[in-house]
């Protein structure tokens, strides 16, 4: 008789000595796995080794990759499974792992100790739960308080842009417009157009032309005065023109949007997201940027992702820098409307009859709405569904199904109980 599958585990795990730290890694066997690393301490009782969180998988050396790649400046070496640890980084460990498309079930999660002390981790800021702020409240703060103050990384810059063809850049200008200081030293440079310079001829890009804003922190150290970079093939030179402040807004930056630029790219402040939509959208011209992930559910911007003005690009970003270069996180997405061949997250998508969708996945609110999570969709039912903005991110809007025409989020209550926005979609 052929044996059965051996299950399949990634889980965390700490030692008592190192409370700053955890180790996330795959076993088929969890038992085992913690009693050898409990013997690799000797008897000491002081060195003791537990399990945090564990779950079942469906393919854990896929999910272990997934994880390092997603973690990957949370890796205390990048040789070693070592993860830096406090509270808040650990839901962030297991809110990445449960939303994952190869999640099957929780086996172990440890209740959170009140009286633990957890030391702030090196090289990061205050975690939000230092700060008193939840993910929600700092991100709905940072729409109203201008708290804008978050830097690309180069990384992400360069896991998104190099997914496109290279002919979308061929003969283009590439304007970006929300502060992307050019400077000598690369370190103060906007992550945009470092990106962009190193691959100028590579892309065969016709102009790349970028604006220092003078009204922010000048967290690039580039001095209160507006000015605008331009490289155009060899030539690169810096302009000041009188009383220019570098906003998006500002009339020579809507000049060169609307009679220089072909693609728009950049991170725009999070503060004045609404009105850079609108205006981008409204340019007419082909743009990628990073924006927040709520914005498939949010008033402001659904009727664009229903009127297929704009769609998501490839990538999730989760980690900024902040002004003083230590790493923080806002969740966030690309949004583009470049085209998207073949888009890879069509996979998470579980598109099948309704009855063969997972009793905890699907439910009715009382308004006798349906609710899918995780990416379920079902494709034989008629009437409108409410979904999270994962499946947007998926590419659901181009496998035959629509946002409903009312550019409201959907607040669906359970018995009575709020829960979190969604936007209400339907077969077409
Ligand atoms: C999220 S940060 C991104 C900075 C840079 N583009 C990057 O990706 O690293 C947004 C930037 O926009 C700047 N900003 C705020 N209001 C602006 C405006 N009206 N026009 C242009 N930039 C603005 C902020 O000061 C901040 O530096």
């Amino acid at each position: 008789m052929a044996k059965s599958k051996e299950k399949q585990y990634i889980y965390i795990v700490q030692s008592s000595k190192e409370m700053t730290r955890c180790k996330i890694g795959k076993t088929n066997n969890l038992e085992r796995r913690l009693k050898e690393y409990n013997n690799m301490t000797g008897k000491s009782k002081d060195t003791l080794y537990t399990y945090l969180f564990a779950c079942e998988v469906k393919d854990m050396s896929e999910m272990e990759n997934d994880l390092k790649k997603m973690f990957i400046t949370l890796r205390e070496e990048t040789s070693k499974e070592m993860y830096f640890y406090n509270s808040a980084l650990f839901k962030d460990y297991i809110k990445y792992v449960k939303l994952h498309p190869l999640f099957v079930k929780e086996v172990i999660a440890k209740a959170e100790n009140k009286n633990q002390i957890v030391k702030i981790v090196k090289k990061t800021t205050p975690t939000l739960e230092e700060r008193g702020v939840t993910r929600k409240e700092l991100l709905q703060k940072a729409q109203k308080v201008n708290n804008d103050e978050f830097y690309t990384r180069y990384e992400d810059v360069e896991k998104e842009l190099s997914k496109y063809n290279k002919s979308v850049w061929k003969n283009k200008t590439v304007f970006c417009n929300c502060d992307d200081p050019v400077d000598d030293d690369e370190r103060r440079t906007s992550a945009f157009p470092l990106y962009f310079i190193k691959n100028f001829h590579e892309f065969g890009l016709k102009k790349l032309i970028c604006t220092h804003y003078s009204g922010g922190l000048d967290l690039f150290n580039q001095k209160a005065k507006g000015y605008i970079f331009t490289k155009d093939g060899f030539k690169e030179f810096r302009e000041y023109p009188e009383g220019y402040t570098g906003s998006f807004d500002h009339p020579l930056s809507l000049k060169i949007l609307k009679e220089d630029a072909d693609i728009v790219c950049t991170n725009p402040p999070f503060s004045r997201a609404i009105e850079y939509w609108k205006m981008i959208i409204e340019s007419g011209k082909k743009f990628l940027i990073i924006s927040a992930q709520t914005n498939p559910i949010t008033k402001a911007f659904i009727s664009y992702f229903k009127d297929n003005q704009v769609w998501a690009g490839y990538n999730r970003v989760d980690w900024f820098l902040t002004p003083k270069k230590e790493i923080t996180s806002n969740p966030c997405f690309w949004y583009t409307n470049i085209k998207i061949k073949n888009r890879p997250r069509f996979k998470h998508l579980k598109i099948m009859p309704l009855k063969e969708i997972p009793e905890k996945y699907k439910r009715y609110d009382d308004s006798k709405i349906l609710l899918v999570d995780n990416c379920y969709i079902p494709n034989d039912y008629k009437k409108p569904f409410a979904i999270s903005n994962h499946p947007i991110f998926s590419g659901i809007l181009e496998k035959g199904y629509k946002i409903i025409d009312k550019d409201w989020s959907y607040i669906a209550f359970v018995n009575g109980k709020q829960c979190f926005r969604r936007v209400l979609v339907q077969k077409i």
